[in-house]
């Protein structure tokens, strides 16, 4: 058994068969044909808002104690259905859904912080979510900090009093550098702070962080969980039941309002059928095209946590079940080399986003990471030169081919 498994005898009764290994879950979990007049796929409820069958009961909605629905900006039963399979993937205790990854971190920080708290914060974070902390949380009389979380011993000289959330990602976006979850959340526990990890990158399938000691997992669903593409989604899933229902109550239904539809909903359920076999196919590809950008002369750092020159590939090897989908590498002609390379690509599509089928090229610093400042992204690790691949589900050959041409073109001016 492996060690997201859930054993039968560990699921209660009337779950039983929706039990099983990731991918079993991923397909089940939480749905019983029986219950919906057969239908093999769930129905969706595309409704905004539900009908009471008499006042009395309406007010108990409200009030909180019918566990009715009611409006889907609180809750929705295919939202419930994709919540259920997110918080059993990452074996937590409850999961809120959200219209973006953005709608989810956003709701989720507000309903966790107060005026005067502190958020201690990796160095490198996906520009949007640097942008709201530092552009946005501080305007509100929130603190933010961040320190190098590659290195635990720095996470510890910084904790304060005022520290009520550790955030990071890892591996982080752009520059794929990892954090230890199981030593940060440690540390955070021991100074009464609570540590929330952007799981995007890895998915529920690569990495489980509640499973390390972490609180609160975040995903942007807009990427690997969806997987095609073609919706924006988000998801906090958290460790602990009661934490889930004030960031619902609080930040989703009065802070944000990020809801996410339910025909999205659907999508991304569709996207989770076959996650564990497309995560294994990004990963294999990853690896290829990692250890072809390594070995050409065009090429100065590689930072992939599947190869052996990774500093923290060992790491990689403890929290990782395999090594991701994504790649972010530097020319030796630099920024200009890097422009030449991304313009010469033919199948490697130039686009924002990661995780769809399409394998995906783009420049952080004028992209995605352009809300830091150029003097923020030297600070916080992100060099201008950095090309971020996400690397698809394409015939391998075709994605080397197009690759190595680029490369080539990028070394020959
Ligand atoms: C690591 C990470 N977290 C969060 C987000 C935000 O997600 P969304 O675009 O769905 O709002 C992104 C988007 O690129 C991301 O890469």
């Amino acid at each position: 058994m492996k060690a997201n498994d859930l054993p039968l005898d560990s699921i209660p009764a009337a779950a039983k068969h929706k039990a099983g290994g990731f991918a079993t879950r991923a397909i089940h979990w939480g749905y019983n044909p029986a219950d919906h007049q057969g239908a093999l796929v769930p129905p969706t409820y595309a409704t905004s808002t539900f009908a009471f069958p008499d006042v009395a009961y309406g007010a108990r909605c409200f009030a909180g104690t019918e566990p009715g629905y009611f409006y889907t900006r609180v809750a929705n039963p295919t939202l419930a259905l994709l919540e259920a399979r997110l918080t059993s993937l990452e074996q937590g205790a409850g999961a809120v859904v959200f219209g973006s990854g953005m709608g989810a971190i956003t709701a989720t920080l507000w309903s966790m912080l107060e005026q005067g708290d502190e958020v201690l914060a990796d160095m490198t974070l996906y520009g949007c979510t640097y942008a709201f902390m530092n552009h946005g949380l501080t305007r509100f009389g929130v603190t933010v900090r961040h320190v190098d979380m590659t290195d635990p011993a720095q996470v510890q000289a910084a904790m304060g009093p005022k520290t009520k959330v550790v955030y990071c990602e890892t591996p982080a976006n752009p520059n794929m550098r990892l954090v230890d979850i199981a030593a940060v959340a440690q540390i955070a526990h021991q100074g009464g702070a609570k540590l929330i990890v952007d799981n995007t990158y890895c998915t529920p399938y690569l990495q489980q962080p509640l499973l390390l000691g972490a609180d609160v997992s975040v995903h942007s669903m807009t990427k690997y969980l969806g997987g095609h593409g073609d919706l924006t989604a988000g998801a906090a899933i958290f460790a602990d039941a009661e934490l889930a229902q004030h960031v619902r109550l609080v930040g989703l239904k009065d802070m944000t309002g990020a809801v996410m539809s339910a025909p999205d909903a659907q999508l991304v359920m569709r996207g989770l059928k076959t996650l564990a076999l497309r995560m294994d196919r990004h990963c294999s590809s990853a690896q290829a095209v990692a250890e072809l950008l390594q070995a050409h002369a065009a090429t100065a750092t590689v930072h992939f946590p599947g190869l052996k020159s990774f500093a923290q590939h060992d790491l990689a090897k403890r929290q990782m079940r395999q090594f991701g989908g994504m790649i972010a590498f530097e020319l030796k002609g630099g920024m200009e080399a890097g422009i030449r390379f991304m313009d010469a690509l033919q199948l490697v599509t130039r686009a924002v986003s990661l995780g769809d089928a399409e394998s995906l090229a783009q420049h952080p610093a004028s992209m995605t990471h352009s809300c830091y400042t150029p003097e923020e992204r030297a600070a916080h690790g992100i060099s201008e030169g950095l090309v971020r691949l996400s690397v698809g589900l394409e015939d391998i050959e075709d994605v080397l081919a197009d690759i190595t041409q680029a490369l080539d073109i990028a070394l020959a001016v």
